[in-house]
This record gives structure tokens, C-alpha cells and sequence, in this order.
């Protein structure tokens, strides 16, 4: 700090992350706590401190406070969460700091999220930089804003622009925080301080006066922000399936309505503990650093990634072309190899398809487009790959086809090129294996629709080199995709799981559950779409391949349900051919019970002898995720998946597994381990060739311990 740093007296303890500082006649305050400025305790009192000094010191005419390093707060400390509260309360800070009886100033650059925004709210006047994002994400951890934010904000900007920022938790920029009536003024400089300065200056030489945010009109029209509350309900009722924390926000928008400031603070208070209680805030918290932790991969630490400028994809197909959105959305040019001129001209045209749908919608211009395929060339001649530094191979799921094309780029590919496949489970080492560089060799499995799904799934064959590992992290980065490191084996972390939960499905249908009420049951959980409704999305035919493929291999003791195989055969594959477990009349997007599928049911549980029995729809849930559990659990336990949250990132971004409830193993916790093993012990009675209990779910319920007491130790 500058040599006119104040230095704390006795009776005015300053704490590290705070510090203040007198810039002529306005206290400078500066919050620097690495790395995103959160507000833990010591910054709490600092805060406090610094305002109580500001109050006590004639010198002092008004406080600007700022942050250090990239962002003004990124809002409460999430980490405290969970923990003994420790004063002082944000609320009560910023409290102290609206009542301040000198102008208070916020300079925002980066991010003022979530208790950030709080803070620059409880401020007398705001400022945002170019490059700012403010907002109140508090709802993506299943929260509230619970430091006045409720009551603030609608004063502040009506009572439908802050119900849109807190439904939506979306971060606004400078520009739309200025219209908003969020920030007082639009720094011309990105150099916050400087701006900041000048701003308290002109605040001083122009005698403003202390403007408190509770006293602001913004719910002047009562009528327009009741109106605006009763849209929110509604719309929140239908659309935030089975969250806690959304309608709390709208009862306190209106409690900011219909009370006084402070009592609507109380409510708010109230609300927001209840909040912080709740089963989805942990399991959204989770899943928010769930999704950062994967992302450092033990080989991003040892080894700096590859450059990656050009990109190629084999295979134009349903995969490939996604792939190649994805990537040319990266800003990077992509090369796309064909079988035929009719399947490059299919590719090219699937990409195409992609960017009118955006046109179509208005979010795109065709000058926009023309501009991205400009970036994109085709060819039929892998030699058209030689200068490209990574390839991504999408063709048919077949070992000699895939090992065909890998002897190809092993040909044509410049030495040090990344050469990928997206196989969903075929054997990468083997491929690896049959070339000349299987050091090289890497799986980088997309999800479909390839430039929609985040989850990347980043396969690491045995003699893969650590670089090329990172480097596939890099490229997840750069696609904004979430990587998740896995081993190789048959379906990897996501579709080795899913085999086995899907399988328990079968078995509850042929025992006597539709596949109506078991979709309906996993809806209900918080699934956007139960089991056979992906089926029927994805295409039956994808499945059946898969099936026969494996029947040589089968184990011939192991249950084998063979309704899908007897729908298939019909041609029934689902959505596409308009019927599937479920019936699509002329197009539906949304299918109806099919009669002739429950004949068909009926029919094979004859031809296996079994006498249906009713399911209660909780059966069906702890069967589906005892299977999806124990899976799980073998999974890392055969060290596929590092840790049980990278099975919990899989899930929550590959498969829709919904988030509030963290992923497969957080909810295992949550439920209790030792009552997912007695579940499967019990099934087990009946099958249990199938109901094999993981050694390391045995091993953690013999310790008493839980699978984030893995996360953590890892
Ligand atoms: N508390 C604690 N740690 C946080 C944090 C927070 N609020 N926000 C980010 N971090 C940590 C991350 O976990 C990460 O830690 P790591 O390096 O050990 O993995 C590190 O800070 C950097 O974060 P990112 O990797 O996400 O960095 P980016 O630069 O990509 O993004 C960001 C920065 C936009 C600030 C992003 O981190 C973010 O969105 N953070 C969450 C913001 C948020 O939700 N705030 C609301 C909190 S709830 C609240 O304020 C309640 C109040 O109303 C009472
Ligand atoms: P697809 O059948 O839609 O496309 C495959 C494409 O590869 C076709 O266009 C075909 O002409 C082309 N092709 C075949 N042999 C070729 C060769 N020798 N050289 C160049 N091109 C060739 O298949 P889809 O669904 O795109 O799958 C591709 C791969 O992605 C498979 O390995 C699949 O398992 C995997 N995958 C598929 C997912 C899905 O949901 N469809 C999800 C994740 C991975």
C-alpha cells in the first residue's frame, strides 16, 4: 500500500484482506482476498472496520471502496456455508454500511455477484467498469439473496428487473447495469480506481448527498410490481421443477411490497437460513465446485498442453458435425473428411443446419455465418489433415473402421498432432496400440448434441503422454465444455452406469412396471426426461446395435429383458420413426402411451414366466439409483472415475441428472450409504448376479464413512 496507508488504530482493528487508505478526502478501501475477493469473516469485519473508521475521522468526507486483483466480490464465501456462522452477518454489514452517514461508493470491475452486488446495494452510489458483471446468482446454489438483496434491488429497479436477475441468477454487463438503473454511471476507462476517484470527487464537489438504497422508489407503482410478482409466481411454479429457493425469492419481492424495509429484511433473513439448510443448497454447492475440481486433472499440473490452432473431424455424421460446431464456436477453422463427396456434402450440410436454426431464431446473421464456415473445409483426402493439430475421429462404432481411419492420420498427420476418438466404448488402448504413436492417442467423448452438451468426457489410454492429456483439458476450456477425466473401459464413467441403471429399468418393467410409471417416477426425482423417453430421443436402433453387438459376450446366467429388442424389431426406434415406447403422432415432440407396447409387454413377461407385481413409484426410484450407485462406487474403485464428484460431474452434465441434488454419489451421502447397501443386499435376495454390492461401497459403510470423504482426501 502507498505510504499514506492508515494505519489501523488500537481501537479500529483493520483485518488483512481489508485495507483503507486516504486519497485526499475520500477513504480508498480495497478488498483483497485472493483469488475472487469472496466475503469471508476477515473481510466481513474489515469492511465494518473501515466504515466505522470512515465515521470516526473528520479527514475522511467519503469511502470508495473497491477490489483488488480481477473482481470487485464474487459475493459470500461458499466455503463458510454449512459452517457455525461467525460475525459479523453480511446482512449487518452492509447494513452499517448503507446508514453510514458519508457517501458511500462502489467501483465494480469483474465480477459484483451474489453478496458483492449486496455490498455495491447497500452503497450510496455505483459504478461499473467495461468488462464488469454484476448479478445475483444465489438461486444456482439453491439459495437466496440473502443480504438485503431482495429488499434492495426492487427498491432500486423495479420489481420485474430484479426478479428476472434473481430467478435467473444471469450476470448483467455495465452497459445493461446502467439501463437497469443498477449503476449510477459507466466508468470511460476500464481503470476502476482512477474512475472510482474521479466519481467520489465529482460526488463531493457537487455536495451529493447520502442516498440510501431502502428509500428508493422503485416499487412506487404498486400495481405494476404486484403484477410483475404474480407473473414471477406463476412462471417460477411451472418452471423450476421441484427447487426450494425460487418462489422464497419471489415471497420476499413481496414482502418487499408489503413491508417495511426492515421487517422485509427479517423475512428475507428467515427465508434465506431456510434456504441454507436445505438438502439442494448443499447438493448445489457441490456441484459447483464439483465442476471446478475436475478440471485439474493431475496431468494438467505436470505437463503444458500442446498448441492447438487447427482442427480436424472424421466423420460428418451426427457427431462429427456437432463436433465441428463446437469447435468452429471456438473460433478455431476446422477440417471435416468424408467417406464420398454425398456423405461430405451430408456433413457440410448438418453443420450448415445448425447455424440457419440460429438464423431462424434471429440470434444469428447470415453475414455471421458466412463468416464462420469460412473457417470450415471438407475433403474427402485425409491428406488435407497434414498440417492440422489435433483430429477427432466420429465415424461409425466400429474397432476395424476406427482403426482404419487411425492408420490413415498415423500416415498423414504432422508428428506431435493429437489424434482423438469419440467412441462411446470401444477399446482406445487398442486403438492406441495399432498405430505407430500411441503416445498421441487420447478419447475425447461428446455428448449428443456435440455443441449443446457440456460434458467432455477425456478417455486417457495406458500409453498416452501426459501433455496430450492436458491438452485435451485445454481444448474442454476453450469449448466451454466440462472435462471429467476417465480409464478406459466399456463405457467409460457415463455409459458404463448407465448400461446398469438402465438395465433395472428393464427388469422393473418386465416384472410389472410400465415404462410410463418409471419414466414418470425418474421425472419426478428431477430428471428433465425419464429412461425411455431418451430412448426414444436418441433412437431405439442405437441401443439395439449395441445389444447385438454384445450378445456373443453376454454372460448366459445374467437376466436379459428383451422388450426393447421386440419394439426395435418392428421398427419402432422411436421419435424418428414416429413410434417408440412411445407413440409420436404426426411429429410430436412429446410422445403418448402406446397400447400395442404395453401388448407387447404383457407378452414377454409370459413368454418369461413372471407374474406382473405393482411398483410403488419410491420402489422404482431406490432401485434405479441403488444400480446407478453401485456402479458408480465400482467405478471408482477401479480408479475409471478419479474421485466419486467426477462421477457426480458426469451425471449432472451428460445426463440430466438434476443438479440440486449434486450427482449419483452426493445423493448416496445424502440418503446414507449404509441404506443404499442394505437396498441392494435386499434386491440381491432375487438377483443377485445383478445386485453385487461394490467392495468400496462395502468398505465405506464398514468405516462409516462417505464418498466425499473421498473427494476430499484425493
Ligand atoms: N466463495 C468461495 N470461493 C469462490 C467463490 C465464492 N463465492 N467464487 C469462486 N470461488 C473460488 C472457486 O472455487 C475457485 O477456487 P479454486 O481455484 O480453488 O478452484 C476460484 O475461486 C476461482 O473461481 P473460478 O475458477 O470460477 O474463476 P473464474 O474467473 O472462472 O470465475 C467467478 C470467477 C465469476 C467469480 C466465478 O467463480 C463465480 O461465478 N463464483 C460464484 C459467484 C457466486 O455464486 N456468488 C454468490 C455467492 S452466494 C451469496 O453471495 C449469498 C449472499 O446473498 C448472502
Ligand atoms: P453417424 O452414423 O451419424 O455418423 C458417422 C459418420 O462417419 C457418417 O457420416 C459416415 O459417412 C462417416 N464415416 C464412416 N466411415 C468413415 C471413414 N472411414 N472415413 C470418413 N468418414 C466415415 O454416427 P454418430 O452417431 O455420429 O457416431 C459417431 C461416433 O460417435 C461413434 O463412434 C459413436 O459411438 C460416437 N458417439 C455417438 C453419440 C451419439 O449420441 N450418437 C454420442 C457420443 C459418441
Amino acid at each position: 500500500m502507498a505510504s499514506d496507508t492508515v494505519s489501523s488504530p488500537a481501537s479500529h482493528p483493520i483485518a488483512q484482506p481489508v485495507s483503507h487508505e486516504l486519497r485526499g478526502k475520500v477513504l480508498l478501501v480495497t478488498v483483497d482476498n485472493p483469488p475472487v475477493n469472496a466475503l469471508g469473516v476477515e473481510v466481513r469485519r474489515g469492511l465494518a472496520a473501515a466504515i466505522d473508521y470512515a465515521e470516526s475521522n473528520d479527514a475522511v468526507q467519503a469511502v470508495l471502496i473497491v477490489g483488488a486483483g480481477r473482481n470487485f466480490i464474487a459475493g459470500a464465501d461458499i466455503r463458510e456455508f454449512g459452517k457455525p456462522p461467525q460475525p459479523p452477518a453480511l446482512p449487518d454489514v452492509c447494513n452499517r454500511i448503507e446508514a453510514c452517514r458519508k457517501p458511500v461508493i462502489a467501483a465494480i470491475h469483474g465480477a459484483a455477484l451474489g453478496g458483492g452486488l449486496e455490498v455495491a446495494l447497500a452503497s450510496h452510489y455505483r459504478l461499473a467498469v467495461a468488462g464488469a458483471k454484476l448479478g445475483l446468482p444465489e438461486v444456482q446454489l439453491g439459495l437466496l439473496p440473502g443480504a438485503g438483496g431482495t429488499q434492495r434491488t426492487p427498491r432500486l429497479i423495479g420489481a420485474e428487473a430484479a426478479l428476472s436477475l434473481m430467478l435467473s441468477g444471469r450476470h448483467a454487463g455495465a452497459e445493461e447495469a446502467l439501463k437497469l438503473g443498477l449503476v449510477d454511471r459507466v466508468g470511460t476507462s476500464d481503470d476502476v480506481l482512477a474512475e472510482g476517484l474521479a466519481y467520489a470527487q465529482a460526488l463531493l464537489a457537487g455536495h451529493a448527498p447520502v442516498r440510501r438504497t431502502r428509500d428508493a422508489q422503485g416499487l412506487a407503482n404498486r400495481e405494476a410490481a404486484q403484477a410483475a410478482i404474480d407473473a414471477a409466481r406463476a412462471d417460477t411454479a411451472k418452471k423450476s421443477r421441484g427447487l426450494f429457493s425460487p418462489l422464497k425469492i419471489v415471497d420476499c419481492v413481496q414482502a418487499a411490497l408489503d413491508e417495511p424495509f426492515d421487517e422485509g429484511l427479517r423475512f428475507e433473513r428467515k427465508q434465506f437460513l431456510a434456504c441454507l439448510e436445505s438438502p439442494q443448497r448443499a447438493g448445489l454447492v457441490h456441484a459447483f465446485f464439483a465442476g471446478r475440481e475436475v478440471q485439474k486433472a493431475p496431468e494438467t499440473r505436470s505437463a503444458a498442453p500442446r498448441p492447438i490452432e487447427s482442427v480436424g473431424v472424421v466423420g460428418g455424421g451426427t457427431m462429427g458435425a456437432g463436433i465441428a460446431v463446437a469447435v468452429l464456436d471456438a473460433g478455431l477453422p476446422v477440417t471435416m473428411i468424408e467417406r464420398d463427396d454425398a456423405s461430405l456434402a451430408r456433413g457440410r450440410a448438418h453443420v450448415e443446419k445448425v447455424y440457419d436454426g440460429l438464423i431462424a431464431k434471429g440470434r444469428m446473421t447470415p453475414e455471421a455465418k458466412a463468416k464462420v464456415l469460412a473457417r470450415f473445409s471438407g475433403s474427402t483426402a485425409y491428406d488435407a489433415l497434414a498440417n492440422a493439430d489435433l483430429v477427432i475421429e466420429a465415424v461409425f462404432e466400429d474397432l476395424d473402421v476406427k482403426k482404419a481411419v487411425f492408420a490413415e492420420l498415423d500416415r498423414v498427420c504432422k508428428p506431435g498432432a493429437v489424434l482423438a476418438t469419440n467412441t462411446s466404448y470401444l477399446d482406445i488402448d487398442a486403438i492406441a496400440a495399432s498405430i505407430s504413436r500411441p503416445q498421441d492417442v487420447v478419447g475425447l467423448h461428446f455428448f449428443s448434441p456435440a455443441n449443446i452438451m457440456k460434458l467432455l468426457e477425456v478417455v486417457v489410454p495406458k500409453q498416452v503422454s501426459a501433455d496430450v492429456v492436458a491438452t485435451a483439458f485445454e481444448l474442454a476450456k476453450k469449448l466451454r465444455k466440462v472435462p471429467v477425466r476417465a480409464g478406459v473401459c466399456d463405457g467409460f464413467i457415463g455409459n458404463r452406469i448407465l448400461a446398469v441403471y438402465r438395465t433395472a429399468a428393464d427388469h422393473m418393467m418386465e416384472d410389472g412396471a410400465s415404462p410410463y410409471q418409471i419414466d414418470k417416477a425418474v421425472r419426478e426425482f428431477g430428471y428433465p426426461m425419464g429412461p425411455y423417453q431418451v430412448v426414444d430421443l436418441a433412437g431405439g436402433d442405437i441401443g439395439w446395435a449395441t445389444r447385438k453387438r454384445r450378445a456373443a459376450t453376454r454372460d448366459p446366467k445374467a437376466r436379459y429383458v428383451q422388450i426393447a429388442d421386440r419394439i426395435c424389431e418392428r421398427g419402432w426406434f422411436g421419435q424418428k420413426t414416429g413410434r417408440g415406447f412411445y407413440l409420436y403422432p404426426e411429429g410430436a415432440r412429446t410422445g403418448t402411451p402406446d397400447p400395442e407396447v404395453e401388448a407387447i409387454i404383457a407378452a414377454e413377461r409370459a413368454r418369461a414366466g413372471i407374474a406382473p407385481r405393482s411398483f410403488t413409484d419410491e420402489e422404482i426410484l431406490r432401485r434405479y439409483m441403488a444400480a446407478m450407485i453401485n456402479e458408480g462406487a465400482n467405478v471408482v474403485h477401479e480408479k475409471i472415475a478419479l474421485r466419486p464428484l467426477d462421477v457426480d460431474v458426469t451425471f449432472l452434465y451428460g445426463y440430466g441428472f438434476p443438479r440440486y441434488r449434486g450427482g449419483p454419489m452426493k445423493y448416496a451421502d445424502t440418503v446414507g450409504l449404509a441404506n443404499v447397501l442394505a437396498d441392494i443386499r435386499e434386491f440381491a435376495k432375487e438377483d443377485p448376479l445383478f445386485w453385487r454390492p461394490s467392495p468400496l461401497l462395502v468398505e465405506l459403510v464398514e468405516r462409516g464413512a462417505t464418498f466425499a470423504s473421498l473427494n476430499e482426501s484425493a
